[in-house]
């Protein structure tokens, strides 16, 4: 049986209708890499999954438990939203000084709180990304695993993909990189939790 069909199989053997999966992207520049993977993605995403990219990371604050509580920014409130109502959560990031971007740190932090009872609590969430270091952001990805675990999420510690691209190359352009990606999703899409 090809892998395609096996995929096929397993689509049809599990309920991915409709899955919603929120996408946060780690690298807030209009030509990133990690977008770009996201993008193509979404246009290659499972019958029956939808991938909607966290737009507006970049104005959420610093995280500051004097700004939380009854006025929360508008913007932490929509993560926070937008979160609550996504079936799965998809991390799309590059490594930053070894470790995650302050961008991706500062929306756990959001959805972590109140505590105990934060949006991604329960959340079944992967996370991935591409870099142009030799490990590809390996230890971003591990860190952020990590860190969305404490917070609360069901991180799927088996869907490992950290995509080390070539200085100057397009990762998102080329069918076998991206899919890797497809496939982390669809193993997101399909998840149950643990029995
Ligand atoms: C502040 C900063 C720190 C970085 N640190 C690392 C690093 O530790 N490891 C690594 O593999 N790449 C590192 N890089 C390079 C990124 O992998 C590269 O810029 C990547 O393309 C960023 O993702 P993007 O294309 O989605 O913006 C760093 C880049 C920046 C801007």
């Amino acid at each position: 049986m090809s892998v395609g069909k096996i995929i096929a199989v397993v689509a049809c053997s599990t309920n991915m209708t409709d899955t919603r999966v929120l996408a946060l992207v780690g690298s807030l520049r209009a030509d990133s890499h990690n977008r770009k993977i996201v993008e193509a993605i979404q246009a290659q995403a499972p019958a029956g999954v939808t991938v909607e990219i966290a737009e507006g990371l970049h104005e959420i604050p610093f995280y500051n438990e004097e700004l939380d509580g009854e006025n929360v920014p508008a913007a932490a409130a929509a993560l926070r939203e937008q979160v609550a109502k996504a079936d799965r959560l998809l991390i799309v990031t590059p490594e930053y000084n070894g470790s995650t971007p302050a961008v991706i740190a500062n929306a756990i932090d959001w959805a972590s709180r109140p505590y105990g009872a934060g949006s991604i609590k329960g959340k079944p969430t992967a996370v991935v990304g591409t870099s142009v270091g030799q490990f590809g952001g390996a230890w971003a990805l591990a860190n952020t695993k990590k860190s969305a675990g404490i917070a609360g999420a069901a991180v799927l510690e088996d869907v490992d993909v950290a995509h080390a691209y070539a200085w100057g190359s397009d990762p998102a352009a080329e069918a076998d990189v991206v899919a890797k990606f497809v496939a982390a999703v669809e193993k997101l899409a399909v998840y149950e939790g643990i029995a």
